[in-house]
Parts: C-alpha cells; structure tokens; sequence
C-alpha cells in the first residue's frame, strides 16, 4: 500500500481533518514548516474576504513526535475561525429551528445542483459547504508533509500562473528550485506581464465577472525512473492527471508540450539524444515535459492545468429556485473573482503527494534511514542523467 490520504469538513464548519499514512518514520517535521504552505495557499490577487478570516492554523494531531514521524498516519487539523459566524448554521448537534442561510437556487457551474439532486438535499449548502475549495486548506497541508519528505531527498517543486483569461505570459520558468522565489513576489504569482494580468482581473471584478487561467507546476532534482511504462496505471502521467483533475475548476491538464505536440511535427515534438559526460545519454531537450513512457527521465517534470472561471459571480447567472420552480439568480456566496494563483500553490502539493508515492514505490523502506541512501545510491549508479 502505497501513500493515501482522506480529508473531511465543511466550508463553514468547525474545522478540516487529514489523515495520510504511508510516510515513513524518522522525517524532521513541524507545525512551521506546514504553516509556510498554508500562507502561500492564501496569496493572490483577487481572492476574497475569507482569506482575511482565516489564520489556517494547522495543528498536528497523530504521527509526530518530537519533531519527527514515527511511521503512523499522521493527521492534522486546521481550525475554521469562521465557524464562530456560523454556528447556529454549520453545528453537527440537532437543535430545531436553527438551519438558516438556506441555498435554494443552484450556481450555474457549480456543485449545487446535482449535488443535491444526487444526495436529496433541499437545501443546497448541504452540497456546497463541501464542494468549496477551503478544503484545499487541509489538502495543501497534507501535500506539504509530502513536500518535506522530497526536499529530503534533493527533490523541489515550484510553481506560477501562466495565463489569466486571454492574457498569457511566456517568460520561461527557469530553475525549479528558484522558481518560487521569483513567482511569490507578483500578486499574481506570474513570471512576466504582470500589470496587464493584474488589469484583466480588475475589469472582470469591475463587471461583476470572474477569471481563469493557467497554472504550471514544476518539480526539479528528480531521479529518473520514477513511474513505469509496465501497466496502464503505474505510468506515472495517469496519477499526476487524476490529481490535477480533483482539484476544484480543474478542467484540463497537460504535461511538457501537452495539446500543442498534437500540432507539432514528429522532427520537432521529441528530445533527441547525444553522449553526455561519463557515457551517459543526455536529452538536447525536455519538450516531454520529463516524462517518457510513463518514468521520469530526471529532467524537470511540467505539468500544466486549466482552471475555469468560478462559478459564484457578482451578477448572478440564470438559474431556477427549487423551492417555488420559477426562474431566479443564482445565490450569490461570498466568493473570489480569481483564484489561479492559490490553484498553482495548492497544485504544488498535489503534485508532491503523487511524487512521494512514486518514490516511496521504487525505493520503498519505512524510514527515512533506509530510504535515502537507496535514492543516493541509484542517482550515483548512472542511470540519471
Ligand atoms: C483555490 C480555489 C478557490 C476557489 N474559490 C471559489 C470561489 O470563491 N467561488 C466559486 O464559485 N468557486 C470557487 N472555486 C471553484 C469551486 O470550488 C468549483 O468550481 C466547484 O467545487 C465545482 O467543481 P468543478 O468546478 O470542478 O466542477 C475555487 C477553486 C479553487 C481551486
């Protein structure tokens, strides 16, 4: 059994839960470290007041002590302190008469709808205090222990926006490792074109609209080998696609060239070879993206994910009230007009949660005292480039 992990809670409800288990023992961790992601996960231009609210304290509950795993699942809590405001509505206990803020017309775009026709919820913030993407507060917590356990192993990951809306910028990404450095100092997490990234979300705002955009996540200092071409689920693009596809207004992902290699002829689409240094193969380029038949080639691995515009605007779609069938606006929840910038961040841990697996996979072993030495070992043995 390989990494796995849960999360639960509600938008507005007490706070969020994860378990992930499968991290082996003896890896430094602390409260601090997770809180660095949490903050990040925060940033960006156009996201709402919520993010105000929220310290997103995190908490480790199981799994640690004294500064490292133990081996057990380790489980961590975030608290909402917006649940103070929302107590009456979000409580688990029974008290009669005190349901309020009852959703009644759907958001076009959302989970509301067939959320609640699925589960036969009447009143829909049943379905959307968990389709929300606050719980991508816990997720990102849980990616971070993931984060730490390849920082360990030599391995980073970065990431920035690449478009907003129409509007694209085409700065290369540069080096992994630096890459967050450079992308945390724009407002926008953009490498280039920021003020006219900036100005794109500022008139959808001022139109009552909102934005999406495309995230890039880039992971460096990865040994080669990770993932294989032996079984249809084992190759490595399939796990990182299901879970760029999980994460909320997700609609599309591609790795190193992605949709444009279908327009690219054969003589331009692929990483020719040459003699390296010490008999090694070296690739001339990373067009693939650093994945070749499913294993990682040990150069940066791209993947980049669409995310379409949110779903809750400020001038409300059409839609239909449920209680009396006549048509209606949809419900207005608070909400952001762009949420790209946190996307990447969160796909960061996404992506880091797939790549601990794949190397926990390969190298196995139950703590980290036997597992980095295997990873050194195999680095050396000359099959990376
Ligand atoms: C970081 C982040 C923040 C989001 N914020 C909002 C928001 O404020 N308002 C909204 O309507 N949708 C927001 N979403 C998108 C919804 O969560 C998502 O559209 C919804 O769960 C329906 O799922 P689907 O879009 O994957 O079909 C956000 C998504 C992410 C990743």
């Amino acid at each position: 059994m390989g990494l796995r992990f849960l999360t639960a809670g509600e938008s507005h409800g007490r706070g969020l839960t994860g378990i992930l288990e499968g991290m082996p023992a003896g890896l430094r961790l602390d409260a601090a470290y997770l809180m660095k992601q949490a903050v990040r996960r925060k940033m960006g231009y156009g996201r709402g007041n919520r993010q105000k609210i929220e310290t997103d304290q995190i908490e480790i509950t199981g799994g640690v002590r004294h500064g490292l795993t133990l081996g057990s699942p380790i489980a961590l809590w975030i608290e909402n302190r917006d649940f103070k405001n929302w107590q009456d509505v979000m409580q688990a206990e029974d008290c009669p008469g005190s349901v309020k803020r009852r959703v009644d017309v759907p958001r076009p775009g959302h989970a509301d709808l067939v959320g609640g026709l699925k589960y036969r919820h009447k009143d829909l913030r049943n379905v959307l205090e968990r389709a929300s993407a606050r719980e991508t507060a816990i997720r990102v917590a849980l990616g971070s222990v993931a984060r730490r356990f390849l920082e360990e192993l030599g391995i980073v990951i970065g990431s920035r926006v690449v478009a907003l809306g129409d509007v694209s910028d085409d700065t290369p990404a540069g080096d992994p490792a630096t890459l967050n450095d450079r992308a945390d100092r724009s407002p926008v997490r953009a490498l280039g074109r920021e003020k006219e990234l900036v100005a794109f979300i500022e008139r959808a705002k001022a139109a009552g609209d909102t934005v999406g955009g495309v995230i890039e996540v880039v992971a460096g200092g990865l040994p080669s080998g990770l993932g294989s071409h032996v079984q249809w689920d084992r190759r490595l693009e399939a796990p990182i696609a299901e879970a760029f596809m999980s994460l909320n207004a997700i609609k599309g992902v591609e790795i190193g060239g992605g949709f444009k290699t279908a327009a690219t002829p054969g003589s331009r689409a692929h990483d020719e070879f040459e003699p390296g240094p010490g008999g090694r193969v070296r690739y001339r380029t990373n067009r693939s993206g650093g994945i070749d038949g499913g294993i990682t080639t040990g150069q940066a691995l791209v993947v980049r994910a669409a995310m379409k515009p949110l779903a809750t605007l400020m001038r409300p779609l059409g839609s239909v009230d449920l209680r009396t069938g006549k048509a209606a606006a949809a419900h207005i929840e608070r909400s952001d007009v762009c949420a790209v910038p946190s996307a990447a961040v969160i796909g960061e841990s996404l992506l880091a949660l797939v790549l601990a697996g794949a190397v926990l996979e390969k190298f196995g072993g139950d703590s980290m005292e036997e597992i980095a030495p295997r990873v050194k070992r195999w680095r050396k043995s000359g099959t990376s480039i």
